[in-house]
This record gives C-alpha cells, structure tokens and sequence, in this order.
C-alpha cells in the first residue's frame, strides 16, 4: 500500500517491513534516527512501549496514549522543525523523533465510509474486546459521545480497567461492562477471535443476538469474512470488516510524513491486491 502510494506521489522512498522484539525497540528507533529515515510505523506491540521513547507527541498520541506512526524532523533554515521529508538538501545531523497516532480516527472514518454509522444520541455500542485496538476504539468512541458503551472482554478486570479510564477522561460518557439487554446501533470486534478459522463468534450467543444491532464493525480484515460478518450478513445487519480501518491509518501516516494528501485510491487498490489477491 504505502509503496504504491509513495510511488504515486512521485517520492523516492521505500517502505520497508523490519521485525523487531520489544527489547530492541529502542535501538531500533534510535537506528532510524541516526539513518535519517523519513519515519516508521509501529504496531503491537511496539505502540505503548514507544510513548515515552519519543522526543515530542502529537496530541493524537497523547490522547490515545499510544504510537502508531513516528516521524522523523531537523530544523530548517529558519529553526522550525520540519519532516525530513521536507529537506531536499543535506538533512542536519540533529533529529527528533514525533510519535503520531492515526488509528482513532482511521477508525471513525471507516465507520462512517463503510457502515455509514453516524453518530446518534441515545444509539448504544457494543465493544468486544478490550486489548490494544479495543482501547483505542473504546477512547475514541468515549470522545465521540456514542450513547451507551457495552464493553465485554473475556478478561473482565481488563474490561472494568478500560470503563475506569473512560468515566475518568469522558465523564459525560455512559459505559457499562457486560452485554446490552436492548438493542444497540453497532457492535465493533475488537479481539482477535476471528482471525483462524476455526474460531468462535466473539461474543455469547447466550447473552447477545445480532437481531439486537443494526451495524457490525469487524477490525479483522483477513479473513474478509469472519464467523461474525458472515452471521452479521445473514441477520440483515449492515457490516463491514476492517481494511478500512487499515486503509486510512496508512493513508494519514503518508500525510503526516510527506506533508501531500494520500492518494487514497491507489492506496486502497494496492491493499486489495496485497491482502485479498485482486
Ligand atoms: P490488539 O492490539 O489487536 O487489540 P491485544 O491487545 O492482544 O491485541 O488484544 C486481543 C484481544 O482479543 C483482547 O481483548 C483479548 O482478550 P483478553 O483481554 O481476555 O486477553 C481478546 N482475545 C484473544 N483471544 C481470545 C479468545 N480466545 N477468546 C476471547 N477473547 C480473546
């Protein structure tokens, strides 16, 4: 994706894939640094660990509390800080490192583009999982106003943990842990239950009908169809998975390093092709 993407907008970069323990975290983004990359992305789960490794934070990343793109900035001529990117001479030796976060809104984007939910006051939304990604879903929903939150995980206490943070930070929000008895607008799986073949629904078919929703937000995007989409189709929901979420996460990290606005449908062709072979 980001390569069709640099490719399009005339740049030349690469994008690169590097598999690094949380261990060498550090090293590695200080190696970066020192190489003058134009920036990197970070995921699980590099994204908390790399908060404070960071020489500035975007209020993205301050808000969500974590870091999913970083980008790489040296002073110009004036003694502004610019993306490297920016520099089409010599780049100066002193770089700082500026940790973004582009997954929030990535995600209420594709809500709104995929789902088209838009935000109801009164609506409910069922949150399954409470991990990473549920976090960052949970904050941002929480920021949005979205009626009530249900959140379920299957580790309760981590659940209660993100419900606390949320009445902190939003007090106006409502949120509750455990399944709505009434219908709700949107469930969102945020777990990884899903991901193998095998897997169960997400949630308790017990506690929980899909009768009780109108849309379904899957962040798995691979498979395209999971137990849960497939289930969510066939009781008339409108749903989506989560390569939109994918999409635009990548397409505002290009905008945060180039400066240049992502140009979204090569993007989304190259990720088609990447992850679904057409
Ligand atoms: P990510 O960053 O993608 O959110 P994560 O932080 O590891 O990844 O979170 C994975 C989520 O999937 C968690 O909500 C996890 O539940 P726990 O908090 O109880 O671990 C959930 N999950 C993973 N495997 C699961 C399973 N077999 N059944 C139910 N939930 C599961």
């Amino acid at each position: 994706m980001h390569n069709a993407g640099i490719a399009a907008l005339g740049l030349n970069w690469r994008y690169l894939a590097f598999d690094v323990p949380p261990d060498h975290l550090r090293a590695a983004i200080e190696g970066a640094r020192t190489l003058k990359f134009i920036g990197l992305n970070l995921t699980v789960p590099h994204k908390l660990l790399a908060l404070e490794m960071m020489d500035e934070l975007d209020a993205s990343a301050q808000r969500w509390g974590a870091v999913n793109t970083i980008r790489f900035e040296a002073r110009d001529a004036q003694g502004q800080w610019r993306p490297l990117g920016r520099f089409a001479g010599k780049v100066p030796d002193t770089v700082r490192a500026k940790g973004f976060n582009t997954d929030a809104d990535a995600l209420s984007q594709a809500l709104r583009e995929d789902i088209d939910w838009q935000l109801l006051p009164g609506t409910g939304v069922l949150l399954l999982g409470a991990g990473g990604a549920g976090r960052v879903a949970a904050l941002k929903l929480a920021s949005e106003g979205a009626g009530i939150l249900f959140l379920v995980n299957r580790t309760i206490a981590k659940a209660e943990a993100m419900a606390a943070e949320i009445r902190k930070r939003f007090p106006q929000q409502q949120v509750t842990v455990g399944y709505p008895k009434n219908k709700v607008d949107m469930v969102i799986n945020a777990t990884s239950l899903g991901l193998q073949p095998e897997d169960d629904l997400p949630f308790d078919p017990k506690q929980f009908s899909l009768q009780q929703t109108r849309c379904v937000y899957d962040l798995i995007y691979r498979p395209a169809e999971t137990a849960l989409l497939k289930a969510a189709r066939a009781a008339g929901c409108r749903a989506a998975n989560g390569l939109g979420m994918l999409l635009h996460q990548g397409a505002k990290a290009l905008e945060i390093w180039s400066d240049k606005p992502a140009p979204l449908g090569v993007l989304r062709r190259a990720l088609e092709k990447e992850v679904y072979g057409k």
